[in-house]
């Protein structure tokens, strides 16, 4: 299997990967089918216009290349967006910041948004 070097760039060094002390959500999800697990946490502040906002992002994943390449980028992508904006995030804009994933991984990168909607959900029932 073939990955882009942005992929592979994410999943040698993966940003803002590890646990989030206190975070204000979190989600979990994992696949059924490869049994990988990830979790994304967040935090969140209001900005200067009163919107939500999340001010910091981390993720732990158990899974594979892809997983982890997926996690890594939208928490990239979601840092700093409103939540509105980051609940748009869609499987193909990672996996097109990410260059490309093989259709085989597609679920992987649906695990990070899923992931993400999660934590959001998670926030706002708090
Ligand atoms: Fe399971 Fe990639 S193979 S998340």
């Amino acid at each position: 299997m073939l990955y882009s070097k942005e992929v592979i760039k994410h999943f040698q060094k993966p940003a803002n990967m590890g646990k989030m002390p206190s975070p204000d959500g979190t989600g979990e999800v994992g696949n059924p089918v490869c049994g990988d697990l990830m979790n994304i946490y967040i935090k969140v502040a209001k900005d200067k216009k009163g919107q939500e906002v999340i001010k910091d992002i981390k993720f732990e994943t158990l899974g594979c290349v892809a997983a982890i390449a997926t996690s890594s980028m939208i928490t990239e992508m979601a840092k700093g967006k409103t939540l509105e904006e980051a609940l748009k995030i869609k499987y193909a804009d990672v996996a097109e910041a990410l260059g490309s994933l093989p259709p085989v991984k597609t679920h992987c990168a649906d695990l990070a948004v899923r992931a993400l909607k999660a934590a959001i959900e998670d926030y706002r029932k708090k």
